[in-house]
């Protein structure tokens, strides 16, 4: 049976975050891994017997997106910090088509920051949705609920509680977005962009 890898990163001294927060971090990122193979093992293990295990089955089933997203999710955020901080290029088309959506970069920004402060636990996504040709702001419940279909994810800001509350505390949300923009290697997400559009 084919099983999903764990992936691993090399993330810089960032800004605010501490290394403290990442290795831990790290560690949830490698538990959605772990999981996730466990559901499809599970799964596979108990349809030998569907009927027997009909309700198990679907219980776990339920639970894969969860599991799933939550691997993909933090690939996409901790891939974003490798490298180190890179701003986006005046002349990127990345910027150009924020812009062309949104007004501005700043204006996007601003209203990004909204999007990542929605109460709860979740996830701000910039998705771009290649059916419609546009760049989509999104916010995920949880890892999964909330996920634009067919779109892809071009950045994915992690507001779970984990991600910043040992070096920002519960009121430090504005300062941990603040401080994630900072450590942005932008020329990575500008190449996943280009990648989407293509
Ligand atoms: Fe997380």
């Amino acid at each position: 049976m084919k099983t999903f890898e764990e992936k691993k990163f090399n993330i810089p001294t960032l800004k605010g975050i501490s290394a403290k927060n990442i290795e831990e971090h790290l560690k949830l990122y490698a538990g959605y891994v772990k999981h996730a193979n466990l559901i499809v093992t599970k799964i596979a293990e108990l349809s030998k017997n569907t009927d027997a295990h009909a309700y198990e089955i679907g219980e776990l089933q339920r639970r894969f997106g969860f599991e799933f997203d939550g691997m993909r999710n933090h690939e996409i955020y901790f891939a974003s910090l490798e490298g180190g901080a890179q701003p986006l290029a005046d002349n990127s088309s990345l910027r150009g088509d924020i812009a062309s959506e949104w007004g501005s970069f700043e204006a996007w920004l601003s209203l990004f920051n909204q999007v990542a402060k929605t109460r709860g636990i979740g996830w701000a996504v910039l998705y771009y949705d290649k059916k419609s040709d546009r760049l989509m702001n999104a916010w995920i419940d949880e890892q999964h609920l909330g996920q634009l279909n067919g779109a892809t994810p071009i950045l994915m800001l992690d507001m779970w509680e984990h991600s910043f509350v040992a070096d920002y505390h519960p009121s430090g949300k504005a300062n941990y977005i603040a401080d994630f923009f900072a450590n942005l290697n932008w020329s990575a997400i500008e190449k996943k962009y280009s990648e989407a559009v293509k």
